[in-house]
Formats: C-alpha cells, sequence, structure tokens
C-alpha cells in the first residue's frame, strides 16, 4: 500500500520510517536545532510544552551510545546506523496548577510529528521507537519522577534497504499497512461509515 492520493501534502506521503540510513552522512548541530526548533512550536494544552529531549549526535560516542544502550536488541541493530539518537520524554504535571497532564504524552507525540515532518523537509528520516527499556533510562539519566520516556527516535540521512540483513531488509521493502477509512473515521454516530 502507498500513499499516493495527490491532495495530501507531498511531506506527509513522503514520510515513513525506514531502518536504513546512511551511516557516512552526519547531521550537524545546526540541522538537530531546526528539528527541536520544530517540536518546540507543536501546539500543547495550556499551552504547558511537557515535551522534553535527550540528543546525541554520533560523534558524541559515549551520549549516543547511553542512549543506544536503551534499546531492545532488534532495534540496536539497526538504529546504530542513525546519526542522531533522541529520547522524547514527557513532564506529567501541568505548570499552571501543578495537577496531573493527561494530555502530556499526547503533546509529546505532537511535538515528534511536527520533528518528523521538518526532518523529512530537510531530506532527513526518522524512526520512533517504543522498543526500550524505560528504566534504563530513568537509571542512566537519573530522571525524576515527573518526566516520562515516551519514545527514543533515530533520525539521519536516508541509506539503502541493501545495507540490510534478511528479514530486516524484507520489512523495509514490505508494502505500508493502513487500516480502511471506514474503520477509523465516523459519519456523527459510532460506527456509521464516513
Ligand atoms: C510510538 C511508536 C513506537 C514505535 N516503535 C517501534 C519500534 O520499537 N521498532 C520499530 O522498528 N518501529 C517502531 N515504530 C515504527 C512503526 O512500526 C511505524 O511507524 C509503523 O509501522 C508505520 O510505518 P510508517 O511510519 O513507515 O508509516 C514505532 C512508531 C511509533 C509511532
Amino acid at each position: 500500500m502507498i500513499l499516493d492520493d495527490p491532495s495530501v501534502h507531498e511531506l506527509i506521503r513522503q514520510r515513513w520510517s525506514p531502518r536504513a540510513f546512511d551511516g557516512l552522512r552526519a547531521v550537524d548541530r545546526g540541522e538537530v536545532m531546526t528539528l527541536l526548533e520544530a517540536a518546540r512550536w507543536a501546539p500543547s494544552c495550556y499551552n504547558t510544552q511537557p515535551w522534553r529531549y535527550i540528543v546525541a549526535l554520533r560523534e558524541n560516542k559515549a551520549a549516543f551510545d547511553r542512549i543506544l544502550a536503551c534499546l531492545v536488541d532488534v532495534n540496536q541493530v539497526w538504529a546504530k546506523e542513525a546519526a542522531v539518537l533522541m529520547i522524547s520524554l514527557a513532564r506529567k504535571l501541568h505548570d499552571h496548577n501543578g495537577k496531573p497532564n493527561r494530555w502530556a504524552w499526547h503533546d509529546v507525540g505532537a511535538a515528534n510529528a511536527q520533528l518528523t515532518l521538518q526532518a523529512t523537509a530537510m531530506g532527513l528520516v526518522v524512526h520512533q521507537m517504543a522498543g526500550y527499556d524505560p528504566e534504563a533510562v530513568r537509571r542512566l539519566y537519573s530522571l525524576h519522577d515527573l518526566f516520562d520516556p515516551v519514545t527514543i527516535l533515530a533520525l539521519g540521512y536516508p541509506g539503502s534497504p541493501e545495507q540490510l540483513d534478511g528479514p530486516l531488509r524484507d520489512r523495509e521493502l514490505a508494502p505500508r499497512q493502513r487500516k480502511s477509512m471506514e474503520k477509523i473515521a465516523f459519519n456523527g454516530e459510532w460506527g456509521k461509515p464516513l
């Protein structure tokens, strides 16, 4: 399945989550700052801006390896070729009243989506992961209870599926899947197709 509807913006059509990165092409600090600026301007509940990022460029090997070590093995195999790894985190309380922010993770997702589309516009690819050990993140970064790790993002310039081994290459080349519109969008009442 491909997203070939020309009325959907080209950036959204282009975006996907590959596992093959160009391991030789670095992403510089300026590019990373642009990505984070795109994230920073995401909408959020009460403008609380619950998103936080721990960032490691590959040139900073100790920092990069620390994030890499939090990932499950099946993600490490390909994410080690990324130019940048980031941990996205959510601050769980609202700023204005100190009460739990039920939308914190939602808003981190929105910031990550903006970051990802900005990356796409810059010719970069982003692959988010839930396959990591949140307790390892807590331990390695002495994370305060107020914060939850949300996803780890691998990003860089795209590589080629040929650089991946067997099953990973198959997944890279497999058709993308989406639920049908009837399953996700309803016309005024639950379950009625639009
Ligand atoms: C919150 C989240 C967690 C994910 N976790 C993983 C992961 O641990 N490993 C992985 O290979 N892909 C992971 N993905 C990528 C999804 O599998 C991918 O987005 C989905 O299959 C749709 O493909 P597309 O992004 O290319 O459209 C994750 C994506 C998101 C948004």
